[in-house]
């Protein structure tokens, strides 16, 4: 099965950025411990992050038919985009949404979320593990259909 693993904005920056909140570790070795993690899964994934929430509604519209499952860490665009919720709805692929931090523990504004609405689950608060979980999930998710 593939699934692909969906980064955006600022998350880039990880590393440095607000390390009391999102730690030290980068996104360049959160994603080679979901490769890690994909090859004991037997799961096949692509790694992606982008600034801009169109290049996120094209990823998503692009993965039908590609991947079997996604797994969104929208950033910021997860507390304003009805676009990338409407583009989830449309292609209907099973998506877990993470977070590194517990977005129910911050600022007020943080703890709606739009994809949420069409999330099979959401995984926020465990750092960069919580990108682990979720291929655990996806596998569990895909193996049971
Ligand atoms: C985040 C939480 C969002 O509120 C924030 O805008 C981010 C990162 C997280 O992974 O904890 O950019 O999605």
């Amino acid at each position: 099965a593939k699934v692909l693993v969906l980064n955006g904005p600022n998350l880039n920056l990880l590393g440095t950025r607000e390390p009391d909140v999102y730690g030290a570790e980068t996104l360049a070795g959160i994603e080679a411990n979901c490769h890690a993690r994909a090859k004991a899964l037997d799961l096949e994934i692509e790694f992606r992050q982008t600034n801009s929430e169109g290049q996120l509604v094209d990823w998503v519209q692009q993965a039908r038919g590609t991947f079997d499952a996604l797994i969104l860490n929208a950033g910021a665009y997860t507390h304003t985009s009805v676009a990338i919720l409407d583009a989830l709805k449309a292609v209907q692929i099973p998506t877990i949404e993470v977070h590194l931090s517990n977005i129910h523990q911050r600022e007020e504004f943080r703890s709606h979320s739009y994809i949420s609405k069409v999330a099979v689950g959401m995984i926020c608060g465990f750092g960069g593990f919580g990108y682990e979980m979720a291929l655990e999930s996806a596998a569990r998710l895909l193996t049971k259909k």
